[in-house]
């Protein structure tokens, strides 16, 4: 394994990371030198796909546990689930995340009309997680706009820039460096707010890779030195 890029993150827990995103980015972070818990609502389904992975990977990479446990052993969180399941999913983690960063990956998606932008009442996802847990916990917004289809296989080169919007300086360095670790190039994109925007974008890359027929539409940020 390979130094990690941030010294500041030892673990990572990706609350969901039996999903098609939060299990490819893991995949990534791993191979990266993070330690990353893959949680689950169940301990069955989490070991099931620790399992799969790390048998794809060709070592015992990551570890399993449920979402509760792995937040618990974990410095940083990723929350990568349906925005349906946003609130409850943070409701059972809530306890344990005081001082912690969260990533917050959740798309206000309104099946099936994904192909058109819909704002939740909180205005974001990442701004109602902010407001349910508080001004103790970092609430980042992240990785929204990168599909799990480029992200899955972990050689392949991801050809899209990841916005980064928060509140926290530390805690947006941390997504950067771990946008770096999965291949990608991440631009502080300004504060939590502008996750409304971000999110926002989703939709819109769906739509497009509806009408051109192409997986994984991404996005990239011009003008800006390499
Ligand atoms: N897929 C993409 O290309 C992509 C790209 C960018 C952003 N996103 C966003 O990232 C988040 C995760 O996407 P995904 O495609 O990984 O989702 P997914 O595969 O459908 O689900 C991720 C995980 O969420 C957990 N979950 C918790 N409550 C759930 C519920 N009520 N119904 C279904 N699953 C539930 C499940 O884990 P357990 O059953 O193990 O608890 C599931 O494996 C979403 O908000 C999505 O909009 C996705």
């Amino acid at each position: 394994m390979s130094e990690h890029d941030s010294p500041l993150i030892k673990s990572i827990a990706v609350v969901g990371g039996t999903g098609k995103e939060g299990s490819a980015l893991a995949k990534r972070w791993a191979l990266k030198g993070y330690r990353v818990i893959i949680g689950s609502r169940s301990a069955e389904k989490a070991v099931a796909t620790v399992t799969e992975l790390n048998e794809e990977l060709g070592s015992a990479y990551l570890a399993a546990m449920v979402n509760e446990e792995a937040v618990q052993n974990a410095d940083l969180i990723v929350l990568s689930v349906p925005y349906s399941a946003h609130k409850p999913t943070l409701e059972s983690i809530k306890a344990h995340l005081d001082g912690k960063t969260v990533i917050d990956l959740t798309v206000p998606l309104a099946p099936p009309a994904i192909f058109t932008v819909t704002v939740p009442e909180g205005k974001a996802a990442c701004l109602e997680a902010q407001a349910m847990l508080g001004e103790s916990v970092n609430v980042v917004a992240a990785f929204q706009n990168v599909s799990a289809v480029k992200l899955a296989n972990p050689d392949n080169d991801v050809d899209c820039d990841v916005l980064i919007c928060g509140d926290n300086a530390d805690a947006k360095a941390d997504a950067v460096a771990l946008a770096e670790a999965a291949g990608m190039r991440g631009v502080d994109a300004g504060p939590l707010a502008n996750a409304v925007a971000v999110e926002a974008l989703t939709p819109v890359l769906l739509y497009i890779n509806k009408t051109y027929k192409v997986k994984g539409a991404g996005i990239r940020i011009t003008g800006l030195a390499d």
